[in-house]
This record gives C-alpha cells, structure tokens and sequence, in this order.
C-alpha cells in the first residue's frame, strides 16, 4: 500500500490536485468522551481515560500487576455498562477467572477469549466490536504466516500492527500487555512504541508493595502523571495519600532524607535512604535504586569537590524507599543530604520543628500521642538541583513541594528557594554546625 502511495506521487505533475491548508485553529477537533476505567490513578496517568479507538501499551515486568490491573479496569468499565473484552493469550481463562475472584464482581463481568493465534484474535475483536479490549499479552500471539516463535521481534510487531489496524478501524480502544526483560525495555517491543497511542510502564518492585504507574509516551494526555498503587490481598490498591504514607514510613534514621518530590503535576514525599560503607572493591559500589545513576555520580563528584566529602573508598548505596522511581534532578540535594548525613552518622531533623499545619495520625504513627516528641522526629525534607559548581539550582514548582511538605509538619525544607545557596551551606544547615564539625569535635 506503502508502496503504490509512493508510486502515486511519482505520476505526471498535476495529476494529483492539491490540498488546501486550513489554519490550526479553524481544525476541527470534537472532544472525546474518556473511556474512565475507575482506577483513578490510571485515569490520571492516561489524561483522564482511556480514548475510544486508541492503542495503548501497558509494559512492566513480568508479577508488576499488569494483568491484575487490567482485569480490574475492564471489570470496572463492564459494571458501567461498557462492552469489554479480555483476551488472554498468556494464562488459561480458568486461570484469569481465579484472579478475579480476587478482585470483585465487576471483574466476573468481562467477557474472556484465551487464544494465542492472531488471526483468531484479529477476527474475535472484530466480530464483536468491544469498546475496550485487553490482549494479555502481545508477546504471547502468534502469527501464522510468521517464521519465528512468540516473542521475537517480528512477531510482535506484526501481532500489534495488525490489532492497531482492527482497532482503529472498529473504534476499539486496546490495551496491548507487553512484557519488559530484565535490561528494562519493553522485549521486542521497543519497536511497537511508534505504533501506538500511549506507551505505559508500571514499576516497582515485585517483593516491595508499591508500584508506580507512568506514561512515557502519550498523544493525549501529559507524560508526567504517576500513579501509586499497592498490591494488596485484593488486588492493587490505589495510594492516593502516598505522601502520608511515605512520610510515616521514614525511618529519621541516619542516611534518611524525605525528598519533596513532583511527580507530574502532583507532589509527592519520598524518603531517600543513603548507607555508605567502606569498600574492599576498587572502584567501590554505586548502587542506585529508583534513582538515576548518572545523577548520584555527579552528586557524589561534587559533594568531594565542593562539600568536603569524599567517599571515593566506601561503597555508596541509594534509594528511594518503597520501589519508588524519583527521575528528576530535583533529587540531588536529598540524595547529597542522605548521603552526607550517612557518611557522618548524623540524623537529619526539619530544622524547624513548628506545629505542622495537619499533623495526619498516620505521619507519626498510631499511639504515639506525645506531640512534642512527635514534631522533634519530623525528618528533614529537601529538594533542589546540585550544579557542577556546587551551587543549588531552581527546580519546577517549588512552592507545591514546599506546601505538600508543610503539610506533613516538614518546615522549613532546604531548598534553592530558601536562604540556602550552595551544597556546603546545605550541608551547614542539615547536619548541624557543618559537615567537619563532628570531626574537629573528635580532634
Ligand atoms: P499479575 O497481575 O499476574 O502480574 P503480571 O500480569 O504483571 O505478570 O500479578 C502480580 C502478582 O500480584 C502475583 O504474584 C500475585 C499478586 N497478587 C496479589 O497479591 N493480590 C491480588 O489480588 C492479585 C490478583 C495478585
Ligand atoms: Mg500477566
């Protein structure tokens, strides 16, 4: 088809009459109507829904929770009345029936096929015409006219080139379920990215309970929206107070930081957990986890340059506590914070120590009713770019974090918006009376 399009163009001048441009604004472009899955979260993460007719690619690893939160979306959308359809390609139907016991009714309602033939598959969506339908997953079809086993490269891409053709023609929006390997792009299907509408990836870790939820490609929405989930007995659980929870679960300890985070529009409070010990390996070990190596080399590098603290003989562990992911440069100053207050010993406290504004019974923990002590314990929160120079740079919406940590009793939080310029006078204000001072104390 490609190729007779291309041979179109190539025919006598002026065969081809032209077009005629019309302003942007004059486009026209009705709004849609979302196709919402209930699941808040994932409402937030696609725009506000799902789009009728789009394709959307949902990758995560293999145990993340992506059949279990498809199950649960198209559950929801059969209880309101939408005509749904989940073809599992991967697990038995009995099997998928099991997982729904676990998750409600709603999710009874849905209509199943287990096929792995793409023909059959292709043919089933288009005979009965759902609203929104779910191939769980991609990787598991097969098609017949294909050499090569499922999965491979080829195809996976003829499998969800030919649902994208079905769908778009029959106004189906699809959910293709794509495996990630261990390397973290989605196996194979790196390739479909360009295919489809909406490319999502859940994360987390499969022993850890939370999972985070983002899109890294979206044609209608914004690509910064996370979701928190938990895995809970019944299925996943949408943490709507993540911050709460987070801050509660800080540990005040050494080498622990709450990290004022923006994960889209929405702040968010992660605690950021630091633990240096001297290395018997050269080089030593940088383990980075939901935090982005290349940023902990530069903090590293520059909290020996311009903070006085080098730790080019120990081994450095990171991360941000419950599997979550915090990709944003804003993390530096927690990650040098944590970092620093490891390398020394020192706990961090919000320096401040005023009555915080709501003090949520889950920040400090249930029977823990001595105010005062509660408020001493706040943690430190911070955020802020670290520059090469050491100085502390602007990050997006500092007064959302700034209020998002007001909130949970962390005030004031060191950050490029307040009276704190450089790493060193960070380091100043959080471990006390300088990073040195524990040391010339000692001497
Ligand atoms: P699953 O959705 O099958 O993961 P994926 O499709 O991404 O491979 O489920 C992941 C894990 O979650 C599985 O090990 C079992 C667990 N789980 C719960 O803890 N509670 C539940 O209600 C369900 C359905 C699953
Ligand atoms: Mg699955």
């Amino acid at each position: 088809m490609a190729a007779s399009a291309r041979g179109g163009a190539a025919k006598a001048k002026g065969a081809t009459p032209a077009l005629r441009p019309v302003t942007l604004a004059d486009v026209a472009a009705p709004a849609v109507d979302r196709l919402r899955t209930g699941i808040t979260e994932l409402d937030r993460v696609l725009g506000g829904g799902l789009v009728p007719g789009s394709l959307v690619l949902l990758g995560g690893a293999p145990g993340i929770g992506k059949s279990t939160i498809t199950a649960s979306a198209l559950g929801n959308l059969a209880a309101a009345g939408r005509r749904t359809l989940y073809v599992t390609a991967e697990e038995s139907a009995a099997q998928v029936k099991l997982r729904a016991q676990r998750l409600g009714d709603a999710a009874l309602k849905v209509p199943i096929v287990a096929a792995t033939d793409l023909d059959a598959v292709a043919a089933t969506i288009e005979a009965e015409r759902p609203e929104v339908c779910v191939v769980d997953s991609v990787q598991a079809l097969h098609a017949e006219g294909l050499t090569g086993s499922p999965g491979t490269v080829g195809q996976v891409r003829e499998a969800a080139g030919r649902i994208a053709r079905v769908a778009k023609d029959r106004d189906v929006a699809t959910v293709l379920v794509g495996h990630v390997t261990k390397e973290g792009s989605l196996a194979g299907p790196r390739v479909l990215e360009h295919l489809v509408d909406c490319v999502l990836h859940f994360e987390g870790e499969r022993e850890r309970a939370y999972r985070t939820l983002r899109a890294v490609k979206n044609r209608f929405g914004s690509t910064n929206e996370v979701g928190v989930f938990e895995m809970r007995e019944a299925g996943l659980v949408e943490v709507l107070d993540a911050s709460a929870r987070f801050v509660s679960e800080a540990t005040r300890a050494p080498g622990s930081v709450v990290l004022c985070a923006m994960e889209g529009s929405r702040p968010l409070l992660v605690e950021v957990q630091a633990l240096v010990a001297r290395s018997e390996l050269v080089p030593p070990r940088r383990v980075a986890s939901g935090i982005d190596r290349n940023r902990l080399a530069l903090v590293l590098a520059v909290l020996a340059r311009h903070g006085g603290i080098g730790l080019g003989s120990s081994d450095v562990f990171v991360s941000a506590a419950g599997g979550v992911r915090v990709d944003e440069p804003g993390a530096d100053l927690a990650v040098a914070l944590a970092l620093a207050s490891a390398a020394r010993g020192v706990p961090l406290r919000s320096p401040g120590a005023r009555r915080p504004q709501t003090l949520a019974p889950a920040v400090f923990g249930e029977g823990d009713d001595d105010f005062d002590a509660a408020v001493d314990r706040a943690p430190l929160g911070a955020f802020g770019e670290i520059g090469l120079t050491g100085e502390l740079r602007y990050v997006a919406h500092p007064e959302r974090r700034i209020a998002e940590a007001a909130k949970f009793g962390l005030e004031p939080v060191i950050s490029p918006e307040g009276p704190v310029r450089t790493l060193r006078q960070a380091l100043t204000a959080a471990l006390g009376t300088g990073p040195r001072a524990k040391e010339r104390a000692a001497a």
